[in-house]
């Protein structure tokens, strides 16, 4: 696929996969976005996940022909991308790499390929004949060694994860039909939140140092390519990065026998009633990164958990566990949850909540055994978002 003469998509979408990273459904599917930067020279910008190697060799070569891949740039070792390096050598076996030394490293520890391997610093530039592609370190966006790759003659950005989104690309690649971003935003948001949202401050550095170049596409690693939405597409990851969110409740609920979910079915019924928005999550019926997405949108988080074994459920501890490891800022926080003889998920949910330096609503609300109104006033616990 033609993006400019001198830059060609070259990714797959990958329809197969239920879980990215074993972890994180994919209801519409993922795309591992390769590209080609051709020149007198022709270089490639990472590769695919494992089980794409055909997939993406035919893509080059509908692209290139016979023409052969000189250089092979790698902006990021996750094996999304850097699964089919060792396929793209044995293809192009004069085909150099280019990165950096961390990634060199990594390059060597998990495919042992240690020779033609160009490393390359800060800001250097690689002349590609009539085009170029300059390097910047992006550290931990979304790991150690990620960088970017700057098309100074195309005004083209390969952001490596950043700006990537769940949900398999359309035909056209791009989001040259209008209401793209409104279609990507919510599995963005949960890219992110699931994957990238621990790493707001190198996201927000990343965003402070590419902030001078004049970008008019930006080619991430997963999604669309940004041609038309640029201006949302930064802003919403640095909404994100920043933890800024709207005012709204992320309500999410575990609940073994009904209880606490009908707790949580009148306390959500409250708040809307008072006009604010309140996102519902099922903790046990779904992945917990759909929530995640939520705590990310909205400011107030709101959790419901039966006491287990003394401890909270399983998994609303996760979920709870989850937004620490994200190190996620600026919330306010609730909990509730049915007990039978002695109440603790409400307590531990709260301490949890204060060391993430989330701000208490009241003290939350724990109540025994079956839910009535009479046990559980919703509209006091809502009065209070
Ligand atoms: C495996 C298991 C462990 C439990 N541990 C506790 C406990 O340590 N303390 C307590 O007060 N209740 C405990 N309970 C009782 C639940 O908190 C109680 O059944 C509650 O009403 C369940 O809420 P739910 O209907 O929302 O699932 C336990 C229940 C189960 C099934
Ligand atoms: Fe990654
Ligand atoms: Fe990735």
């Amino acid at each position: 696929m033609r993006l400019t003469e001198r830059i060609r998509y070259v990714g797959v979408n990958d329809m197969k996969t239920d879980l990215f990273e074993r972890q994180w459904p994919l209801p519409y599917g993922v795309s591992y976005n390769s590209y080609l930067v051709v020149g007198e020279k022709v270089a490639l910008i990472d590769t695919a996940a494992a089980g794409f190697s055909d997939e993406l060799l035919a893509n080059i070569r509908s692209e290139i022909g016979d023409r052969a891949v000189d250089y092979l740039v790698v902006n990021h070792m996750e094996p999304d991308h850097s699964a089919l390096q060792v396929v793209i050598r044995e293809q192009y076996p004069d085909c150099e790499i280019v990165t950096n030394a961390k990634a060199a490293s990594m390059i060597e520890g998990y495919h042992g390929i240690t020779d033609n391997v160009k490393v390359i610093k800060e800001g250097e530039s690689l002349p590609l004949g009539g085009v170029s592609l300059q390097f910047f370190m992006v550290p931990m966006v979304h790991w150690p060694e990620t960088m970017v790759s700057w098309c100074p003659e195309e005004n083209t950005l390969f952001s490596g994860d950043a700006f990537g989104t769940f949900k398999a690309v359309g035909e056209t690649i791009n989001d040259s039909k209008s209401g793209t971003f409104e279609e990507y935003k919510d599995e963005m948001t949960r890219y992110y939140a699931s994957i990238v949202g621990k790493y707001g401050g190198p996201v927000q550095a990343a965003l402070k140092k590419l902030g001078g170049l004049e970008i008019k596409r930006i080619c991430a690693t997963h999604g669309p390519v940004w041609e038309n939405s640029i201006p949302e597409v930064i802003a919403l990851y640095d909404r994100l990065s920043r933890y800024d969110a709207d005012h709204g409740v992320c309500l999410a609920f575990g609940s073994m026998y009904g209880n606490t979910r009908q707790a949580a079915m009148a306390l959500a019924e409250a708040i809307r009633q008072r006009g604010i928005p309140c996102a519902v999550h099922d903790l046990t019926a779904e992945n917990y990164s759909f929530a995640l997405a939520d705590v990310f949108k909205y400011d107030t988080v709101i959790i419901g958990s039966p006491t287990y074994n003394a401890g909270i459920f399983p998994p609303a501890r996760l979920f709870m566990q989850g937004i620490l490891d994200r190190t996620v800022k600026g919330r306010k926080f609730m909990a509730f949850g049915s007990f039978t003889w002695a109440a603790a998920s409400v307590k531990l949910l709260n301490e949890m909540a204060e060391a993430a330096g989330f701000e208490i609503l009241g003290e939350g609300l724990t109540f025994k055994q079956g839910y009535t109104e009479a046990k559980f006033d919703a509209q006091a616990l809502a009065a209070l978002v």
